[in-house]
């Protein structure tokens, strides 16, 4: 469960207003796909449910935790994959992978088996013995990605998770988010890709200029008579104005 009450955040002495009084909830088991065009504040509203920032207004709980009052509590219960992963280049993606899992404290056991499943699913078995520095763009998202699934989080906070993924890997990567949520999980992702939120997504949000301009599930974009619209021509018309 994730919610958000009246969040605001400015940036420059309130000259930008990313995030305009913005309220919405995602329920566990439930896929939320936040769409909107560039500099729309996904980005800034990611990174204030994840506690990388602070709003100058409003609540947020995640797993019914103030992210503000309980901040590890909340981020032990959150995985987050960033826009622009930083990871430590030096490690191999192993010890990458053992330092994430000791950080949210994984069993052994369960931590090698996830390990060893997801390793192969990605096609990352091989190189996972090698330095992060040597790996290609798509190898490194699918190594933060693998780290996100590790502790098995009750909450996912994904940033564009399938810029640079080939075709097989978005495929197991949709499937994942999907086994996420039928477990019980709960999943926000930003994605430009309409295509993917249209066909995962349990309910979308669109924010424009830092507002939630429309929210719920497709058949609830299209209410308004936009029957047989595809999100693309909803989104379009959306955020024209
Ligand atoms: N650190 C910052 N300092 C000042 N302004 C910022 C900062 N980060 C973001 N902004 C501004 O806040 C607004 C929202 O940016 P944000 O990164 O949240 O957008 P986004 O929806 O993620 O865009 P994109 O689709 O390009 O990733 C933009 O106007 C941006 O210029
Ligand atoms: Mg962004």
């Amino acid at each position: 469960m994730i919610e958000l009450q009246n969040v605001s955040k400015s940036y420059n002495k309130g000259r930008v207003k990313a995030v305009d009084d913005l309220t919405l909830t995602v329920r566990p088991g439930e896929i939320f796909g936040f769409l909107g065009p560039n500099g729309a504040g996904k980005t800034t509203t990611i990174k204030l449910i994840v506690g990388l920032l602070r709003p100058d207004a409003g609540t947020i709980l995640v797993d019914g935790i103030d992210n503000r009052r309980n901040p590890v509590a909340a981020k032990a219960v959150t995985t987050y994959v960033p826009d622009t992963p930083a990871i430590y280049e030096r490690l191999t993606g192993l010890e990458y992978l053992n330092f994430i899992g000791d950080v949210y404290g994984v069993p052994k056991a369960d931590r090698l088996r996830r390990i060893e499943k997801w390793l192969e699913i990605f096609e990352l078995a091989e190189a996972v013995a090698a330095p992060i520095q040597s790996y290609s763009h798509g190898m490194r998202q699918k190594i933060v990605l693998i780290a996100a699934l590790l502790p098995a989080p009750k909450v996912m906070i994904l940033d564009e998770p399938m810029v640079g993924l080939d075709a097989r890997s978005a495929h197991h990567m949709k499937a994942m988010m999907r086994t996420h949520c039928d477990g019980g999980g709960t999943l926000f992702f930003s994605t430009h890709i309409m295509e993917v939120a249209e066909k995962l997504c349990d309910r979308i949000g669109i924010i424009h200029k830092g507002r939630l301009i429309a929210h719920g599930t497709m058949e609830e974009l299209r209410a308004r008579d936009r029957e047989d619209q595809s999100l693309e021509k909803i989104f379009l018309e959306l955020t024209e104005r």
